[in-house]
């Protein structure tokens, strides 16, 4: 049982999870005692880990994969619609006997056995979530329901990538778990940050009446290999621009700010809270702070010095200031990010690198 919310006192439950289906043991049971008398085995108390990934086809969830998959104890599921990842992002696991991967959306129902749920299914760029905005509030409601469902009926612990838009255009910096942000509730991005507010409402709400076991990740802007090209969100944007000869498009004023951290810091946070006993929620992101434009130039010194930076308008509602207070990640799952900034960009140049086809001059 979750030890406590980081979030105030009246949030977490007495309440013992759902027990685990019977059916919990009876894959290990087929495949190990095949041959034996089953009337006269005593059954393991524990067999291999069996996880869900939904969204596992992305950017996040492929590199959650890879780290699970390195785990011979684990059997790894990924459910994904494809919206906007790629089975290139699983290639290396396709075929292997303890991966499978399935073409579900998740606001549909999904009956499955699994021990815990690795909950990410969402488009997370603005040009994806915005671009089918009631598809990105049913998957962030509706789908969110049906994994805790799911979750309620095998007994399995669920973890929620939530996100650090749910503090909004925040008024106070940097942000801690137990601020309440400062969101529109009708703008244009309300689709993603509304939507990620109900989904954890909706965690909470069956953990305290169903005493589910619930673990809610807020994550700061992530960055590294297999972002989609283009996708509008800052690095990939800048990176993209540098390889290609193009200006940088620094929206104004530029002197906004976001954390960036690099993804295999944030795929060992999200084991640390799965693993861990707090239900969070739980900032996970790098407090490392950068102005657009001095990202602009650092993408400009290490990529393509060549390039200009150009100014252009900004996109409404869009955050002034973006930094996670990670006290709670450093004293609860003992985490903090290790990868810098400038040690994750030339990673991220490599993989766009390939992809863009564009190599590098000596
Ligand atoms: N990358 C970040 O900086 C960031 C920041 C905050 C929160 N997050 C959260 O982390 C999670 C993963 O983000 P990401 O950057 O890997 O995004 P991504 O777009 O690369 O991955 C999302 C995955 O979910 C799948 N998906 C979308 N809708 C679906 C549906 N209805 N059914 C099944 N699959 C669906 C997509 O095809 C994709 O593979 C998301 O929940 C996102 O909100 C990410």
């Amino acid at each position: 049982m979750a030890a406590n919310s980081s979030n105030g006192e009246q949030q977490t439950t007495s309440k013992p999870p759902p027990l685990p289906s019977p059916l919990r043991f009876s894959k290990f049971f087929q495949d190990i005692f095949a041959d034996m008398n089953p009337n006269t085995l005593v059954l393991p108390v524990q067999s291999n880990m069996r996880i869900l990934v939904t969204g596992g086809a992305g950017f996040i969830g492929s590199h959650l994969v890879d780290k699970l998959m390195e785990n011979e104890k684990n059997e790894v599921t990924v459910v994904d619609n494809y919206f906007t990842g790629s089975k290139d992002n699983l290639r290396k696991w396709i075929g292997h006997p303890r991966f499978e991967l399935i073409r579900h959306d998740v606001t549909e129902p999904l009956l499955i056995e699994v021990d815990q749920i690795y909950h990410l299914a969402c488009p997370a760029s603005p040009i994806f979530y915005k671009y089918n905005p009631v598809k990105t509030i049913k998957t962030n409601v509706i789908g969110t329901l049906n994994m805790l469902g799911l979750a309620k009926r095998v007994g399995a612990r669920i973890l929620l990538t939530s996100t650090s838009e749910v503090y909004g255009d925040p008024l106070i910096h940097p942000q801690p778990e137990t601020y309440w942000g400062n969101v529109n509730p009708i703008g244009v991005r309300s689709c993603y940050d509304e939507g990620k507010r109900v989904a954890e409402t909706l965690m909470f709400d069956y953990h305290r009446q169903h005493g589910i076991e619930i673990r809610i990740a807020r994550i700061f802007n992530t960055y590294g290999p297999r972002m989609n090209i283009d996708d509008g969100r800052v690095v990939s944007n800048f990176i993209a621009q540098a390889l290609r000869g193009e200006s940088l498009t620094v929206q104004k004023p530029g002197t906004q700010t976001r954390s960036f951290c690099y993804v295999s810091d944030m795929v060992d946070g999200l084991i640390r809270l799965m693993e861990g006993e707090n239900t969070g929620p739980i900032n996970i992101g790098n407090p490392g702070e950068f102005t657009m434009l001095e990202l602009a130039e650092t993408v400009k010194e290490l990529i393509n010095p060549e390039v200009e930076i150009k100014m252009v308008e900004n996109t409404p509602d869009d955050p002034r200031q973006r930094k996670p207070d990670i006290a709670k990640a450093k004293e609860l799952l003992g985490w903090e990010p290790k990868v810098k900034l400038r040690e994750g960009l030339p990673l991220m140049e490599e993989d766009f690198r390939l992809r863009l086809g564009v190599t590098k001059k000596i």
